[in-house]
């Protein structure tokens, strides 16, 4: 069956582009991105491994590890991460996993039929520190993400899982935030010393906690 939102993110062990890899071990306490990409030496995956790779930091200090995968082989990976290091300007050093038994894909419902029977869709699964899948999404082939997004929702679901906030449409980092409904407005002003306002009993916002 497939991975929905708050089960448990499969375990495996995988052969990757930096040696062979236990998931869990690899992500220890840290929050995970796992996502897969349609084959190698192809144009739009070779923008998006490009992309993260030069988010190095940005994940790092949200205490991310990524993780890549396709259904091509190590081999493929070692020639092609020179491509990506050479056109995008980048190091590709998180590890790219070589899926080609579709095991991993399988297990997180990777391969689309009616998309294509045989290669991976861009799904790019967010996984917290509890191992529990946080956010799905799915691209087409012929579309690449949009990264920024990526790191959006991250810190999203961080400021959720410290704070008992959510984040509007649109939201962005140091805009205020939306009190959720399990906060009475009384706990609330307890709560958030920034202050709260109270637009609709239901509808709470305050200024972003961590800021
Ligand atoms: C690409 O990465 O550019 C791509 C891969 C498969 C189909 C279409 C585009």
């Amino acid at each position: 069956m497939a991975l929905r939102l708050g089960d448990t993110a499969p375990n495996f062990a995988a052969q990757t582009s930096i040696g062979p890899i236990d998931f869990y071990e690899y992500l220890g306490n840290s929050w995970g991105v796992l996502f897969s990409h349609p084959a190698d030496y192809t144009p739009v995956c070779t923008t998006e491994l490009g992309r993260t790779a030069a988010l190095k930091e940005a994940f790092e200090k949200r205490n991310v590890k990524v993780m890549a995968l396709s259904v091509d082989s190590l081999e493929k990976h070692a020639g092609w991460i020179g491509d990506i290091n050479e056109t995008q300007h980048t190091i590709v050093d998180f590890p790219i996993i070589a899926d080609e038994d579709r095991s991993i894909s399988h297990a997180y419902d990777m391969i689309h039929p009616n998309a294509s029977e045989t290669f991976t869709v861009r799904s790019l699964f967010i996984i917290g520190p509890d191992k529990k899948v946080k956010l799905m999404i799915t691209y087409p082939a012929s579309t690449g993400r949009n990264f920024n997004e990526v790191l959006r929702v991250i810190d999203s679901l961080q400021l959720t899982a410290q704070y008992s906030v959510a984040t509007p449409a649109d939201w962005k980092e140091g805009e205020d935030v939306i009190v959720v409904p399990a906060v009475s407005t009384a706990d609330a002003i307890q709560r958030f010393p920034k202050g709260v306002n109270v637009v609709k009993p239901y509808l709470r916002y305050t200024p972003q906690p961590n800021k």
